[in-house]
Protein backbone atom coordinates (compact mmCIF):
# COMPACT_ATOMS: atom_id res chain seq x y z
CA UNK A 1 0.00 0.00 0.00
CA UNK A 2 1.11 3.38 -0.69
CA UNK A 3 2.33 5.53 2.18
CA UNK A 4 0.30 9.27 2.61
CA UNK A 5 1.51 12.88 1.82
CA UNK A 6 0.05 15.71 2.70
CA UNK A 7 1.08 19.35 1.89
CA UNK A 8 -0.41 22.49 1.70
CA UNK A 9 -0.22 26.34 0.97
CA UNK A 10 -1.38 29.39 1.94
CA UNK A 11 -3.46 31.78 0.27
CA UNK A 12 -1.91 34.70 1.12
CA UNK A 13 -1.06 36.24 -2.50
CA UNK A 14 1.58 36.20 -4.66
CA UNK A 15 2.96 32.99 -5.29
CA UNK A 16 6.00 32.78 -6.25
CA UNK A 17 9.22 30.37 -6.83
CA UNK A 18 10.21 29.62 -3.30
CA UNK A 19 7.03 28.27 -2.78
CA UNK A 20 7.61 25.94 -5.89
CA UNK A 21 11.03 24.78 -5.35
CA UNK A 22 10.75 24.34 -1.43
CA UNK A 23 7.26 22.39 -1.51
CA UNK A 24 5.24 22.36 -4.75
CA UNK A 25 7.10 20.95 -7.37
CA UNK A 26 8.36 17.77 -4.14
CA UNK A 27 4.19 17.63 -4.63
CA UNK A 28 4.33 17.09 -8.16
CA UNK A 29 6.84 14.81 -8.35
CA UNK A 30 5.95 12.18 -5.51
CA UNK A 31 1.94 12.35 -6.48
CA UNK A 32 2.64 8.93 -8.17
CA UNK A 33 4.87 7.25 -5.50
CA UNK A 34 2.62 8.50 -2.03
CA UNK A 35 -1.58 8.98 -1.15
CA UNK A 36 -1.25 12.86 -1.31
CA UNK A 37 -3.75 14.94 -0.04
CA UNK A 38 -2.69 18.55 -1.03
CA UNK A 39 -4.65 21.21 0.21
CA UNK A 40 -5.50 25.30 0.08
CA UNK A 41 -4.80 26.24 3.86
CA UNK A 42 -7.64 28.94 3.38
CA UNK A 43 -8.04 29.22 7.49
CA UNK A 44 -4.41 29.73 7.66
CA UNK A 45 -4.71 32.65 5.46
CA UNK A 46 -7.01 34.30 7.97
CA UNK A 47 -4.86 35.69 10.07
CA UNK A 48 -3.43 38.08 7.57
CA UNK A 49 -6.19 38.41 4.68
CA UNK A 50 -9.29 40.18 6.20
CA UNK A 51 -10.28 41.37 2.47
CA UNK A 52 -12.54 38.81 1.25
CA UNK A 53 -12.68 39.43 -1.98
CA UNK A 54 -8.43 39.50 -1.96
CA UNK A 55 -9.05 35.71 -0.17
CA UNK A 56 -11.08 34.04 -2.45
CA UNK A 57 -8.88 35.26 -5.53
CA UNK A 58 -6.28 33.88 -3.60
CA UNK A 59 -7.82 30.79 -3.02
CA UNK A 60 -8.32 30.07 -6.58
CA UNK A 61 -4.32 31.49 -7.81
CA UNK A 62 -3.31 28.78 -5.44
CA UNK A 63 -5.70 26.05 -6.98
CA UNK A 64 -4.87 27.51 -10.62
CA UNK A 65 -1.17 27.10 -9.61
CA UNK A 66 -1.39 23.52 -8.33
CA UNK A 67 -2.67 22.46 -11.66
CA UNK A 68 -0.74 24.74 -13.70
CA UNK A 69 2.43 22.86 -11.98
CA UNK A 70 1.20 19.75 -13.11
CA UNK A 71 -0.78 17.96 -10.35
CA UNK A 72 -3.23 15.55 -11.48
CA UNK A 73 -6.49 15.84 -9.32
CA UNK A 74 -7.23 12.09 -10.88
CA UNK A 75 -4.32 10.74 -8.41
CA UNK A 76 -4.01 13.77 -5.99
CA UNK A 77 -7.07 15.01 -3.95
CA UNK A 78 -6.81 18.65 -3.68
CA UNK A 79 -9.10 20.49 -1.53
CA UNK A 80 -9.59 23.54 0.61
CA UNK A 81 -8.69 23.32 4.52
CA UNK A 82 -12.17 25.03 4.85
CA UNK A 83 -14.22 22.85 3.32
CA UNK A 84 -13.11 20.28 5.94
CA UNK A 85 -14.31 21.92 9.00
CA UNK A 86 -13.84 19.21 11.05
CA UNK A 87 -10.59 20.38 11.20
CA UNK A 88 -11.10 23.05 13.37
CA UNK A 89 -12.63 20.86 15.63
CA UNK A 90 -9.83 18.30 15.79
CA UNK A 91 -7.63 22.11 16.66
CA UNK A 92 -9.75 22.50 19.46
CA UNK A 93 -9.22 18.69 20.89
CA UNK A 94 -5.82 19.20 20.51
CA UNK A 95 -5.23 23.06 21.91
CA UNK A 96 -6.71 21.43 25.23
CA UNK A 97 -3.56 18.91 25.52
CA UNK A 98 -0.81 21.60 23.67
CA UNK A 99 1.39 23.65 26.25
CA UNK A 100 1.57 26.80 26.41
CA UNK A 101 5.14 26.84 26.39
CA UNK A 102 5.17 24.98 23.06
CA UNK A 103 3.56 27.84 20.94
CA UNK A 104 5.46 30.54 22.71
CA UNK A 105 8.84 29.06 21.21
CA UNK A 106 7.24 29.39 17.75
CA UNK A 107 9.39 31.15 15.36
CA UNK A 108 6.49 32.93 13.11
CA UNK A 109 4.79 34.14 17.25
CA UNK A 110 8.53 35.23 18.76
CA UNK A 111 9.08 37.53 15.02
CA UNK A 112 5.56 38.90 15.63
CA UNK A 113 6.66 39.41 19.03
CA UNK A 114 10.16 41.24 18.11
CA UNK A 115 8.47 43.22 15.91
CA UNK A 116 5.11 44.68 17.39
CA UNK A 117 3.29 43.16 15.00
CA UNK A 118 -0.37 42.86 16.74
CA UNK A 119 -0.86 38.76 17.77
CA UNK A 120 -3.89 37.37 17.46
CA UNK A 121 -5.13 33.70 18.70
CA UNK A 122 -4.80 32.77 15.24
CA UNK A 123 -1.71 33.70 14.72
CA UNK A 124 -0.30 32.05 18.20
CA UNK A 125 -2.50 28.70 17.57
CA UNK A 126 -1.45 28.85 14.14
CA UNK A 127 0.80 25.43 14.37
CA UNK A 128 -2.21 23.72 16.44
CA UNK A 129 -4.45 24.11 13.27
CA UNK A 130 -1.44 22.68 11.41
CA UNK A 131 -1.01 19.82 13.38
CA UNK A 132 -5.09 18.74 13.10
CA UNK A 133 -4.28 19.42 9.05
CA UNK A 134 -1.61 16.77 9.07
CA UNK A 135 -2.55 14.03 11.68
CA UNK A 136 -6.31 14.32 10.56
CA UNK A 137 -5.08 12.17 7.72
CA UNK A 138 -2.96 9.87 9.13
CA UNK A 139 -0.01 11.18 7.07
CA UNK A 140 3.46 9.49 6.60
CA UNK A 141 5.32 12.28 5.14
CA UNK A 142 4.67 16.16 4.80
CA UNK A 143 6.75 17.68 1.83
CA UNK A 144 8.12 21.35 3.12
CA UNK A 145 10.52 23.90 3.01
CA UNK A 146 12.77 24.95 5.78
CA UNK A 147 10.61 27.53 7.56
CA UNK A 148 7.62 25.22 8.65
CA UNK A 149 10.57 22.56 10.06
CA UNK A 150 9.64 23.77 13.56
CA UNK A 151 5.93 23.59 12.78
CA UNK A 152 6.04 19.86 12.03
CA UNK A 153 8.00 19.38 15.14
CA UNK A 154 5.19 20.84 17.03
CA UNK A 155 2.69 18.65 14.59
CA UNK A 156 4.91 15.62 15.85
CA UNK A 157 5.12 16.41 19.93
CA UNK A 158 1.37 17.25 19.77
CA UNK A 159 0.54 13.70 18.14
CA UNK A 160 2.72 12.21 20.92
CA UNK A 161 0.67 14.10 23.54
CA UNK A 162 -2.50 12.81 22.41
CA UNK A 163 -1.05 8.98 21.85
CA UNK A 164 0.34 9.10 25.53
CA UNK A 165 -3.16 10.59 27.07
CA UNK A 166 -5.17 8.18 24.82
CA UNK A 167 -3.27 5.44 23.58
CA UNK A 168 -1.84 5.03 20.24
CA UNK A 169 -4.09 6.92 17.94
CA UNK A 170 -1.45 9.53 15.86
CA UNK A 171 0.90 8.33 13.53
CA UNK A 172 4.02 10.59 13.77
CA UNK A 173 4.48 12.28 10.21
CA UNK A 174 7.69 13.18 9.01
CA UNK A 175 8.77 16.43 6.99
CA UNK A 176 10.31 15.67 3.92
CA UNK A 177 12.63 18.74 3.06
CA UNK A 178 14.95 18.73 -0.37
CA UNK A 179 18.03 20.26 1.11
CA UNK A 180 19.18 22.26 -2.04
CA UNK A 181 16.13 23.73 -2.00
CA UNK A 182 15.35 24.11 1.30
CA UNK A 183 15.76 27.99 1.54
CA UNK A 184 15.43 29.10 -2.08
CA UNK A 185 16.34 33.32 -1.78
CA UNK A 186 15.09 36.15 -2.62
CA UNK A 187 16.23 38.88 -5.61
CA UNK A 188 18.44 41.01 -3.22
CA UNK A 189 19.44 37.29 -0.97
CA UNK A 190 17.78 36.81 1.48
CA UNK A 191 14.95 34.34 2.00
CA UNK A 192 12.68 34.37 -0.86
CA UNK A 193 9.43 35.62 0.86
CA UNK A 194 6.01 37.73 -0.01
CA UNK A 195 7.10 39.69 3.16
CA UNK A 196 10.20 41.42 2.15
CA UNK A 197 9.19 41.98 -1.33
CA UNK A 198 11.81 40.07 -3.09
CA UNK A 199 9.54 37.46 -4.86
CA UNK A 200 9.17 36.15 -8.72
CA UNK A 201 5.95 34.67 -9.14
CA UNK A 202 4.59 31.71 -10.34
CA UNK A 203 2.13 33.85 -12.39
CA UNK A 204 4.58 36.46 -13.02
CA UNK A 205 4.41 38.08 -16.78
CA UNK A 206 7.34 38.54 -18.83
CA UNK A 207 7.68 42.10 -18.30
CA UNK A 208 7.06 41.57 -14.29
CA UNK A 209 10.12 39.32 -14.86
CA UNK A 210 12.12 41.18 -16.72
CA UNK A 211 12.21 44.12 -14.56
CA UNK A 212 12.61 42.08 -11.02
CA UNK A 213 15.67 40.50 -12.87
CA UNK A 214 17.31 43.67 -14.12
CA UNK A 215 16.83 45.68 -10.97
CA UNK A 216 18.48 43.03 -8.77
CA UNK A 217 21.94 44.61 -7.24
CA UNK A 218 25.41 43.28 -8.01
CA UNK A 219 28.88 44.44 -7.57
CA UNK A 220 30.64 46.70 -9.83
CA UNK A 221 32.65 44.56 -11.60
CA UNK A 222 32.82 44.98 -15.39
CA UNK A 223 32.64 42.21 -18.02
CA UNK A 224 36.33 41.20 -18.59
CA UNK A 225 37.08 41.12 -14.35
CA UNK A 226 36.45 37.74 -12.93
CA UNK A 227 33.59 37.41 -10.68
CA UNK A 228 32.39 35.29 -8.02
CA UNK A 229 29.49 33.28 -9.08
CA UNK A 230 29.12 31.78 -5.55
CA UNK A 231 28.05 35.32 -4.13
CA UNK A 232 26.42 36.28 -7.02
CA UNK A 233 22.27 36.63 -6.59
CA UNK A 234 21.70 35.86 -10.20
CA UNK A 235 23.70 33.09 -10.32
CA UNK A 236 21.62 31.48 -7.23
CA UNK A 237 18.47 31.42 -9.86
CA UNK A 238 20.85 30.06 -13.12
CA UNK A 239 21.39 26.88 -10.66
CA UNK A 240 17.24 26.67 -10.49
CA UNK A 241 16.37 27.43 -14.18
CA UNK A 242 19.85 26.88 -16.18
CA UNK A 243 21.19 23.53 -15.06
CA UNK A 244 22.48 22.43 -18.76
CA UNK A 245 24.02 26.00 -19.39
CA UNK A 246 25.34 26.21 -15.15
CA UNK A 247 29.06 24.91 -15.88
CA UNK A 248 29.67 26.89 -18.92
CA UNK A 249 28.00 30.09 -17.20
CA UNK A 250 30.84 29.46 -14.13
CA UNK A 251 33.32 29.14 -16.60
CA UNK A 252 32.66 32.40 -17.35
CA UNK A 253 31.98 34.35 -14.28
CA UNK A 254 35.71 32.89 -13.10
CA UNK A 255 37.19 33.77 -16.54
CA UNK A 256 35.47 37.04 -16.48
CA UNK A 257 34.04 36.95 -19.94
CA UNK A 258 30.67 37.53 -19.01
CA UNK A 259 28.57 40.56 -18.01
CA UNK A 260 26.07 40.84 -15.20
CA UNK A 261 23.79 42.75 -18.25
CA UNK A 262 24.43 39.42 -19.85
CA UNK A 263 23.92 36.99 -17.35
CA UNK A 264 20.57 38.94 -16.36
CA UNK A 265 19.47 38.32 -19.77
CA UNK A 266 20.69 34.81 -20.07
CA UNK A 267 18.48 34.39 -16.62
CA UNK A 268 15.34 36.17 -18.11
CA UNK A 269 15.17 33.84 -21.52
CA UNK A 270 15.54 30.97 -19.41
CA UNK A 271 12.97 31.81 -16.62
CA UNK A 272 10.44 32.67 -19.41
CA UNK A 273 11.12 29.27 -20.52
CA UNK A 274 10.24 27.61 -17.58
CA UNK A 275 7.04 29.66 -16.44
CA UNK A 276 5.42 29.30 -20.52
CA UNK A 277 4.10 26.14 -19.93
CA UNK A 278 2.66 26.99 -16.14
CA UNK A 279 1.37 30.47 -18.00
CA UNK A 280 0.08 28.91 -20.61
CA UNK A 281 -2.46 25.93 -18.11
CA UNK A 282 -3.08 28.85 -15.98
CA UNK A 283 -4.59 30.93 -19.04
CA UNK A 284 -6.75 27.70 -19.64
CA UNK A 285 -8.18 27.56 -16.18
CA UNK A 286 -8.53 31.28 -16.24
CA UNK A 287 -11.33 30.69 -19.52
CA UNK A 288 -12.71 27.83 -17.81
CA UNK A 289 -12.62 27.78 -14.00
CA UNK A 290 -15.27 25.18 -13.39
CA UNK A 291 -12.69 22.47 -13.76
CA UNK A 292 -11.35 24.48 -10.66
CA UNK A 293 -14.53 24.02 -8.56
CA UNK A 294 -15.19 20.73 -9.81
CA UNK A 295 -11.49 19.70 -8.79
CA UNK A 296 -12.38 21.30 -5.45
CA UNK A 297 -15.91 19.87 -4.75
CA UNK A 298 -14.68 16.47 -5.58
CA UNK A 299 -11.50 16.90 -2.88
CA UNK A 300 -13.75 18.25 -0.59
CA UNK A 301 -15.77 14.82 -0.43
CA UNK A 302 -12.90 12.34 -0.49
CA UNK A 303 -10.94 14.45 2.09
CA UNK A 304 -14.33 14.85 4.19
CA UNK A 305 -14.57 11.23 4.29
CA UNK A 306 -11.54 10.40 5.93
CA UNK A 307 -11.48 13.33 7.97
CA UNK A 308 -15.14 12.42 9.69
CA UNK A 309 -13.44 8.81 10.35
CA UNK A 310 -10.39 9.67 12.00
CA UNK A 311 -12.68 12.29 14.25
CA UNK A 312 -14.91 10.24 15.18
CA UNK A 313 -12.02 7.87 16.49
CA UNK A 314 -10.79 10.55 17.97
CA UNK A 315 -14.31 11.63 19.59
CA UNK A 316 -14.41 7.71 21.38
CA UNK A 317 -10.81 8.31 22.44
CA UNK A 318 -11.12 11.30 24.74
CA UNK A 319 -14.58 10.42 26.17
CA UNK A 320 -17.27 12.35 24.30
CA UNK A 321 -18.72 9.75 22.49
CA UNK A 322 -21.28 8.24 25.16
CA UNK A 323 -22.94 5.75 23.29
CA UNK A 324 -20.45 3.24 24.83
CA UNK A 325 -22.26 3.91 28.47
CA UNK A 326 -25.44 2.76 27.42
P1 LIG B 1 3.41 28.81 3.03
O1 LIG B 1 2.16 29.07 2.26
O2 LIG B 1 4.07 29.94 3.71
O3 LIG B 1 4.46 28.14 2.06
C1 LIG B 1 4.14 27.00 1.28
C2 LIG B 1 5.38 26.12 1.17
O4 LIG B 1 6.43 26.84 0.53
C3 LIG B 1 7.63 26.74 1.30
N1 LIG B 1 8.42 27.97 1.12
C4 LIG B 1 9.72 27.97 0.77
N2 LIG B 1 10.57 26.96 0.53
C5 LIG B 1 11.84 27.30 0.19
N3 LIG B 1 12.27 28.60 0.08
C6 LIG B 1 11.43 29.64 0.32
N4 LIG B 1 11.86 30.89 0.19
C7 LIG B 1 10.09 29.34 0.70
N5 LIG B 1 9.01 30.11 1.00
C8 LIG B 1 7.99 29.25 1.27
C9 LIG B 1 7.14 26.59 2.73
O5 LIG B 1 8.13 26.01 3.56
C10 LIG B 1 5.92 25.70 2.55
O6 LIG B 1 6.27 24.33 2.53
N6 LIG B 1 1.96 26.77 7.31
C11 LIG B 1 2.07 26.49 5.89
C12 LIG B 1 0.78 26.00 5.27
C13 LIG B 1 0.22 24.81 5.94
C14 LIG B 1 0.73 23.48 5.85
C15 LIG B 1 -0.14 22.69 6.67
C16 LIG B 1 1.81 22.91 5.19
C17 LIG B 1 -0.87 24.79 6.75
N7 LIG B 1 -1.08 23.51 7.18
C18 LIG B 1 0.07 21.32 6.80
C19 LIG B 1 2.01 21.54 5.34
C20 LIG B 1 1.16 20.76 6.14
C21 LIG B 1 2.49 27.78 5.21
O7 LIG B 1 2.17 28.84 5.64
O8 LIG B 1 3.17 27.60 4.06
Amino acid sequence: MKKRLLSGVKPTGDIHIGNYFGAMKQFVDLQNSYESFIFIADYHALNQIKNPKKLSQNILEIAKAYISIGLDSQKAVLFKQSDVPVVTEMCWIFNSLTPLGLLRRAHAYKDAQAKKIPINMGLFDYPVLMAADILMYNTDVVPIGEDQKQHLEITQDIARLFNNYYGETFKIPLALINSEVAVIKGLDGRKMSKSYGNTIGLFDSREEIAKKVMSVVTDSRATDEPKDPETCNIFAFHKLFSKTQIEHLKTRYQEGTISYKESKEILIENLNNFLDPIRLKKKELDDNPKVIFDVLAKGAEAASKEACIKIAQVKQKIGVNISLCR
